[in-house]
């Protein structure tokens, strides 16, 4: 496993968007896994950046998402889709029908999920796919507990979650408390992953994903067996590793 350390989360952006672009590059199909957060924005704004200088080309990319909330509509300014056409795909030259994100709206999720992952695999696969991490440990919306194999999957979230989410909604009432979301073993079948992480509210999340044992209890810490895995992070985010960084 690799780890960045950076300064702050500008160069987060750029790091990281060097490693995307670097992907982009390299095959003529690029097949993008993305987040939402607050974390990947300096990411998406220096991926716009490099789009509009022509260094890298959305026009041939195709994008799967990580997750969405469930009842959720394209429209609602809190879904993911929203999110993602405001932060990236609005702003690039891709063509919208290539990008995917769970259907919040499905009239049966679960075949919903069973349709996502062929979808994944007709394209033949992830070539990279960014993620962020929950202030406990969890990846896309697969809370503790989660199976390490787990494949694209409606969730409840925990009240953690729905706490850290909040921010984004009037009330915390009006948080949705399911989503869809890729599993922990279709993520771990992305060619390449890189995790990004920024704030002090993640170090501990940050040092039990990368020093602690491998555990469906930190679903972060599922990354440990994949091969290759970069993680971009803030100083204060790495502040409780003891042996990565020093
Ligand atoms: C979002 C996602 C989540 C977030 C995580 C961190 O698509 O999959 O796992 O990455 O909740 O969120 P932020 O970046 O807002 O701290």
């Amino acid at each position: 496993m690799k780890v960045v350390i950076v300064k702050d989360k500008k160069e987060l952006g750029q790091r990281a968007a060097e490693i995307v672009a670097a992907v982009m590059n390299s095959r003529s199909t690029p097949v993008l896994g993305l987040a939402t957060g607050s974390t990947p924005l300096p990411l998406y704004e220096r991926l716009i950046q490099l789009d509009k200088q022509n260094k890298i080309d959305f026009s041939t990319a195709v994008t799967f998402n990580l997750d969405e909330y469930v009842g959720l509509p394209p429209d609602h300014h809190q879904s993911y889709r929203y999110f993602m056409d405001k932060n990236l795909f609005d702003h690039v030259r891709i063509n919208k029908k290539n990008t995917h994100v769970p259907d919040g709206m499905a009239k049966d999720p679960d075949a919903f999920c069973c349709a996502y992952e062929e979808m994944i695999e007709d394209v033949g696969g992830i070539d990279i796919q960014v993620l962020g991490i929950g202030s406990n440990g969890h990846i896309a919306f697969n809370e503790p507990g989660t199976s390490l194999g787990s494949r694209t999957h409606v969730t409840e979230l925990t009240a953690q979650t729905i706490k850290d989410n909040s921010r984004f909604f009037a009330r915390i009432e009006d948080v949705p408390t399911r989503a869809i979301t890729m599993g922990i073993g279709t993520i771990l079948e992305a060619e390449e992953i890189i995790l990004l992480a920024s704030g002090e509210n993640k170090a501990d999340a940050i040092a039990k994903a990368l020093e602690g044992p491998i555990t469906c209890m930190v679903p972060a810490s599922a990354l440990q067996l994949h091969p290759k895995v970069t993680f971009v992070i803030t100083r204060d985010a790495a502040s409780k590793l003891q042996h990565f960084g020093k």
